[in-house]
C-alpha cells in the first residue's frame, strides 16, 4: 500500500486524532512485519476499546466486542431509527441496506449482486446446505473438524432427502497443501455434490489452502462452500480469489459489529438453482436477494456495519492479519515443546492466524479452562471435542491483546503443566 492509501486508511476518524501527522508518517513507512511489532501503535489501538480491567480475555473467537466509535454509532442508529419509527422502515431502509450491502461486497472483494447480508454464518451457510435439491444416494463432504450446526444441517437432509455425508478428518499438523487437498479428493465419488470446507477451523485456528481445495473439487464437478466464519476481517484476502462457490461468515466475530450481522455470497452463476428457505416471488430466480427475506429485523445493526467497516480499515486488512499472526506467534513459540503441553494447531504460521489450540497431557479441557480462569484471571474456551481429535482450551487474541497479557498466559500455562 502507498503512503497516501495508508494516510486514507489511517487517516479516518478516530485515528487521524490519535496520531501526529509525524507518527502516521512513521507508520507509513513501516513493513507490515514491523508494524505487527510496534506495540505503542498496538496500544493506541487498544484505547479504543473498553476492556474489562480483572481479568484478560484470551476468548475473542465467539465474538469481537466492538470498538467504542462502532458502540457509540450503534447506539445512535438505534435512537435514530427509533425516533423516525415506521418512516424510517419505509423510507430510508432499503437504500441504507443497499449501501452497507455494497460497503461489504468491496470489502470481500465481490459484486453486491453476490452478496447479501444475514444474520450470521448459520444462517448464511444453512441456508445453502437447505437451498440444495438433494436425492437420495447424492452425496456431500465435510470434516469432522467442521463447525457443528453445518455438520447438523447436512444430518438432517441426510434424513430428511437419504443424501449422504462423507467426513474426513483433518491431521493437527500437516506437511503440505496437497496432504490436505488429497485428503478431500479422497472422499469425493460421482456421486458428490456439494464440498463443505472451513477457511479457518474455529477449534483448532487451521487455515486450510481453499484455492487448491476448489481447484481440485470443481476439476471433479463438486461445488465448494466455505465456512469463513472466522477468516472474514482476520485474514487479508478477496472471496473471489479463493474460488468458491459459497461463503458465509459472521461479522460479528472479527468485523467488530453489533452481534447478529454476517454475509453469504454465491457466485453469480449459482443463484438461480439455490432454493430460497423463505418465499419471495418478489425477485428473479437469478437474484440473490430471493435468499434473503428475513422478514422485519433491527435497522441499527445493519447500519452499524458500515461504521465497523471504517473502524477496519483504518487498521487494514494486512496489517490486522499481521499483527494476530505476531500474537499467536509470540505465545505458541514459548510453549511448543514444552513437556505435558500438547499444541492442537499447525505449527507453519501460513497455517495459522490468531487462533491456536493447547491442551494439558492428563488435564480435561474444563478443568484447565477452569484453573486458567480461576487461578489466573485468563478466559478461554474449553474445546473437547472427541469425534474431531481436539481437547485443550482455545485461546485467541485480539488486536487489543498485549504482549505482556500473553506473558502472563505463559506463565500460567507453564505452571499448570508443572
Ligand atoms: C467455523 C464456524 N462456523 C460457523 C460458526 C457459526 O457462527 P454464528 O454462530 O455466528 O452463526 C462458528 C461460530 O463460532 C464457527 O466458528
Amino acid at each position: 500500500m502507498n503512503k497516501r492509501r495508508f494516510l486514507r486508511t489511517l487517516g479516518g476518524a478516530s485515528l487521524s486524532v490519535m496520531f501526529a501527522p509525524k507518527v502516521l508518517d512513521r507508520y507509513a513507512r513501516m513493513p507490515y512485519a514491523e508494524l505487527a511489532q510496534d506495540e505503542a501503535f498496538w496500544g493506541t489501538i487498544r484505547g479504543k476499546y473498553r476492556l474489562v480491567p480483572d481479568y484478560i480475555n484470551l476468548e475473542n473467537g465467539y465474538y469481537s466486542m466492538q470498538s467504542q466509535p462502532v458502540l457509540e454509532a450503534f447506539v445512535r442508529h438505534i435512537r435514530g431509527t427509533n425516533y423516525q419509527a415506521s418512516r424510517y422502515m419505509r423510507t430510508a431502509l432499503v437504500p441504507d441496506k443497499l449501501r452497507v450491502r455494497t460497503r461489504l461486497a468491496t470489502l470481500a472483494g465481490c459484486s453486491p449482486e453476490e452478496l447479501i447480508i444475514t444474520r450470521n454464518t448459520t444462517e448464511s451457510l444453512d441456508t445453502v446446505i437447505a437451498g440444495y435439491d438433494w436425492k437420495p444416494g447424492d452425496e456431500a463432504v465435510m470434516a469432522a473438524q467442521d463447525y457443528g450446526a453445518m455438520l447438523d444441517m447436512f444430518k438432517l437432509q441426510a434424513r430428511r432427502y437419504g443424501m449422504q455425508n462423507r467426513v474426513v478428518s483433518l491431521p493437527v499438523d500437516p506437511r503440505s497443501d496437497a496432504e490436505i487437498v488429497q485428503l478431500y479428493a479422497s472422499a469425493i465419488t460421482p456421486r458428490t455434490r456439494l464440498l463443505m470446507v472451513c477457511h479457518v477451523v474455529n477449534i483448532t485456528g487451521h487455515v486450510l489452502p481453499i484455492r487448491a481445495i476448489c481447484d481440485m473439487a470443481h476439476a471433479r464437478g463438486v461445488d465448494v462452500m466455505v465456512d469463513g466464519a472466522h477468516a472474514f476481517a482476520q485474514l487479508d484476502y478477496r472471496i473471489p480469489d479463493l474460488g468458491c462457490d459459497y461463503y458465509g461468515a459472521s461479522l460479528h466475530k472479527w468485523l467488530g459489529t453489533p452481534l447478529g450481522a454476517g454475509i453469504l455470497y454465491v457466485r453469480r452463476e449459482k443463484v438461480a438453482k439455490l432454493w430460497p428457505i423463505f418465499g419471495d416471488e418478489g425477485f428473479e430466480d437469478t437474484d440473490i436477494r430471493k435468499l434473503n427475506h428475513t422478514g422485519t429485523h433491527p435497522p441499527h445493526t445493519d447500519l452499524a456495519i458500515e461504521n465497523a467497516i471504517d473502524f477496519h480499515n483504518e487498521i487494514g486488512s494486512a496489517r490486522k492479519e499481521a499483527r494476530l499472526r505476531h500474537l499467536q506467534q509470540y505465545w505458541t513459540k514459548q510453549v511448543r515443546g514444552t513437556p505435558r503441553i500438547v499444541m492442537n494447531t499447525p505449527s507453519d504460521p501460513k497455517r495459522t492466524c490468531a487462533i491456536a489450540n493447547v491442551g494439558i497431557d492428563g488435564m480435561k479441557p474444563a478443568d484447565l479452562g477452569r484453573a486458567l480462569f480461576e487461578q489466573h484471571r485468563i478466559w478461554t474456551v474449553a474445546i473437547d471435542r472427541p469425534a474431531a481429535k481436539v481437547h485443550g482450551v482455545r485461546v485467541t487474541p485480539h488486536v487489543y491483546t498485549t504482549l505482556a497479557e500473553l506473558d502472563t498466559f505463559v506463565r500460567a500455562l507453564r505452571t499448570l503443566a508443572a
